[in-house]
């Protein structure tokens, strides 16, 4: 991954609360859940179960043709649906660690079945709150999106109610053991629905339709998602919302390092589509503190944010700070992308596709309008 400030992962403690653990992942069949249990079963061979919890049985057993229980004897399949609490309970019986990847998040579906949508990602962070808080689970980590900050569509007003709930479960614990926190980060490189898997498909026609000619994104690696994730594992105090530092890139780059020869007609922003997207707004400022690697955006409150300091020996972020894709310090530039997604995305490395080499004319000039609106994913 590119970025002057790599997310390492030699933070594992040791021994670390992973050692031995039972962890349930919901959405474990998704593109987050297969590279967290793929690097869970790598770096942690004492694990003692892992499991798998989402509904569709044909993922699960083309996800089980590379994890299989044979093999990795603590690996378990549960179908279930985060909408049924009494299925979440039984799940969740001797569980220690939960990691939330379940969601709805394709923004149109969204917008289209809101109803649909709040079941999953509201209800179903109230459900696993909830069961969590009954079973004696230690430790929950709850996925969130850069949609969540000042959110312009459902998908991201409904994760940022999921947010506030497992924020707010610390409230709920009593005398319990265990802590909730949040990784909010931005698009993942490559992710199902998202631009550059929608690109490296159109180039064939010769067309990438871009949204918007200054749209910007921030971009991260799965690989640095669940780094994040075991790192919130083993560190959260409980309450923040963990935002990561990384770099930004601009739409019209990612369809120049892809297809540099195809037209790049300008279609339009889709509904409930930002420009840019945010992490960290001003209004969150006055409780997000920076912890190096990662910001914390911590529950509203003096004594809380002076306690959060003085035990990280932190500070607050100055106030008005907020963390945008369009005014972020690092963006990477369109060799930069080639060499990304020939690496995470294209190819597997060892195979990697050769993208080509620019050999248009400078950026903008291939731009130009066109009047049919057509919608790019960037989710
Ligand atoms: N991909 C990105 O660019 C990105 C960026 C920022 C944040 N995130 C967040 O990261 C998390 C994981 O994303 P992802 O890319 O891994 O998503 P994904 O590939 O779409 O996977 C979603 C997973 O959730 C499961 N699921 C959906 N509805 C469910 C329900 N009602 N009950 C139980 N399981 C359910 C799906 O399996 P079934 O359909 O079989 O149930 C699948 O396993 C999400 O919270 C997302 O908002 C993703």
């Amino acid at each position: 991954m590119k970025s002057s400030q790599p997310l390492s992962p030699a933070f594992a403690p040791s021994p670390s609360l992973l050692d031995n653990a039972r962890i349930l992942i919901t959405g474990g069949t998704g593109s987050f859940g297969k590279e967290f249990v793929k690097t869970v079963l790598a770096r942690y061979p004492s694990i003692k179960r892992l499991v798998i919890f989402s509904r569709d049985e044909l993922k699960q057993f083309e996800m089980a043709q590379q994890f299989n229980g044979a093999e990795h004897k603590c690996i378990r399949y549960f179908i279930g649906d985060v909408r049924d609490e009494a299925r979440l309970r039984r799940a969740l019986e001797g569980i220690d660690i939960v990691v939330h990847a379940a969601a709805l998040k394709q923004v149109p579906a969204a917008e289209y079945n809101p109803f649909e949508c709040i079941k999953t990602n509201v209800l179903g962070a109230q459900n696993l709150i909830e069961a969590c808080l009954d079973n004696g689970v230690q430790r929950v980590v709850a996925l969130s999106t850069d949609k969540a900050a000042a959110p312009s569509n459902l998908y991201g007003a409904t994760t940022l109610c999921s947010d506030k709930l497992f924020v707010a479960a610390n409230n709920l614990k009593g005398s319990r053991d265990v802590r909730f926190s949040v990784v909010r980060y931005g698009n993942v490189m490559g992710s199902r629905g998202s631009v550059i898997p929608f690109f490296l498909e159109k180039r064939k026609t010769g067309v990438l339709p871009i949204t918007d000619p200054t749209m910007t994104r921030f971009n991260i690696s799965l690989q640095e998602g669940v780094e994040m994730v075991l790192w919130s594992i083993e560190h959260a105090l409980g309450g923040e919302i963990l935002v990561p530092k990384i770099p930004s890139y601009r739409l019209i780059d990612v369809a120049q390092a892809i297809g540099p020869d195809c037209e790049h007609p300008v279609v339009g922003v889709r509904p409930g589509e930002k420009i840019h997207e945010e992490m960290i707004t001003s209004s969150d400022s006055h409780n997000t503190v920076d912890l190096g690697q990662y910001y914390a955006i911590l529950p509203s409150g003096a004594a809380t944010i002076r306690t959060y300091c003085e035990t990280r020996g932190v500070k607050l972020v100055e106030p008005g700070f907020c963390y945008n894709s369009g005014t972020n310090d690092r963006f990477l530039s369109v060799d930069d992308l080639r060499e990304l997604i020939s690496t995470h995305v294209a190819g597997d490395g060892a195979t990697r596709i050769d993208l080509g080499r620019d050999s248009r004319p400078p950026l903008d000039s291939g731009l130009r309008a066109v009047p049919e609106l057509r919608t790019v994913a960037v989710a």
